[in-house]
């Protein structure tokens, strides 16, 4: 076998590849980059139909083309784009089995003396408001649907620890862990799951942003990121976070291999949250 010729190798990866997803229908907010698009990757290698909805026209269309996936432009914030999202993906394929509410913005720092209550509102819109409707619309979708389906919602390491962003920031991740658990309380009946992902210090656009400013480097590179997360915020010294280990977090919560799971939140810090490290020489014998 020519394991040089093209068609060969996509033949082969169709045949190795588990399709965790084969003919499941998703919606990803904020899916033209950083996570969102490692997820909208992954969910298509695994056979999954993918609507990218983002306010990044461009990425996005170019990414949904590279996936066979949809695009729309959606603005999470506003309850009709998200409402017109699940709506593409039910007129292209008929039915909604995944809603990944991935779509997030840092948002504004400073002290909470001088917290401006207008910035703060614009984040909670769409870091907040964007997960409601995000579940609202989807839920709606799969209650009709009598399918079921798994509905995927962005907190972060923010939510379970202080000092890590801004108040507004973890104000809106906390809340989404409630929101996430009630929802998850009242849809079940249905067959619905609502889980959530933590990540922790993953090199997107987001975060570069966030540590070139935060150490006045414009410079800074991802992979420069990933090393500093690496060495200070991961118990796997040296092993910073990657957009795939989130990709492949959501995949499984998107995937039939969770379905016992939900009202969850799947942390994947590298064990940031859960330990104290700088005490681990206690372990010395
Ligand atoms: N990167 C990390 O380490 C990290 C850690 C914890 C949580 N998160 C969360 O993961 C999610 C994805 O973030 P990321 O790190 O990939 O950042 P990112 O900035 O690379 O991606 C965010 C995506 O959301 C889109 N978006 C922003 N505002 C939107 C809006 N109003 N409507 C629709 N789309 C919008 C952006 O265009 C972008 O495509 C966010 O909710 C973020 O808070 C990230």
């Amino acid at each position: 076998m020519d394991h040089n010729n093209s068609e060969t190798k996509d033949t082969l990866v169709q045949i190795l590849s588990p399709q965790r997803l084969r003919g499941k229908v998703a919606v990803i907010t904020g899916g033209a980059r950083g996570i969102g698009a490692a997820t909208a990757r992954v969910f298509a290698e695994n056979g999954a139909h993918v609507v990218i909805a983002d306010i990044l026209n461009e990425v996005g269309t170019s990414l949904a083309e590279s996936i066979g996936g949809r695009y729309v432009r959606c603005d999470v914030s506003k309850e009709e784009e998200v409402d017109s999202a699940v709506k593409v993906a039910v007129e292209w394929k008929g039915r909604l089995d995944i809603m990944f509410n991935n779509a997030g913005i840092a948002g504004f720092g400073g002290s909470i003396t001088n917290i401006k209550m207008d910035q703060m509102m614009t984040l909670l819109a769409i870091n907040l408001h964007g997960v409601v409707h995000g579940i609202k619309h989807a839920a709606r979708t799969m209650i009709a649907g009598k399918r079921g389906g798994t509905i995927i919602c962005s907190s972060s390491s923010a939510a379970i620890m202080g000092g890590l962003a801004s108040h507004s920031y973890t104000m809106s991740k906390e809340a989404i862990l409630g929101l996430a658990r009630s929802t998850a309380c009242e849809l079940g009946v249905h067959g619905i799951r609502v889980n959530c992902i933590s990540p922790h210090g993953v090199p997107s656009e987001m975060l570069v942003s966030e540590f070139q400013k935060f150490l006045g480097n414009t410079e800074l590179r991802p992979n420069e990121v990933s090393s500093i997360v690496g060495e200070r915020g991961s118990l796997l010294r040296g092993r910073g976070g990657r957009l795939e280990d989130v990709a492949q977090a959501v995949l499984f919560l998107a995937s039939d291999e969770s379905g016992f799971v939900t009202g969850h939140n799947l942390v994947i810090d590298g064990g940031y949250t859960s330990a104290f490290s700088q005490m681990s020489f206690i372990y010395n014998d």
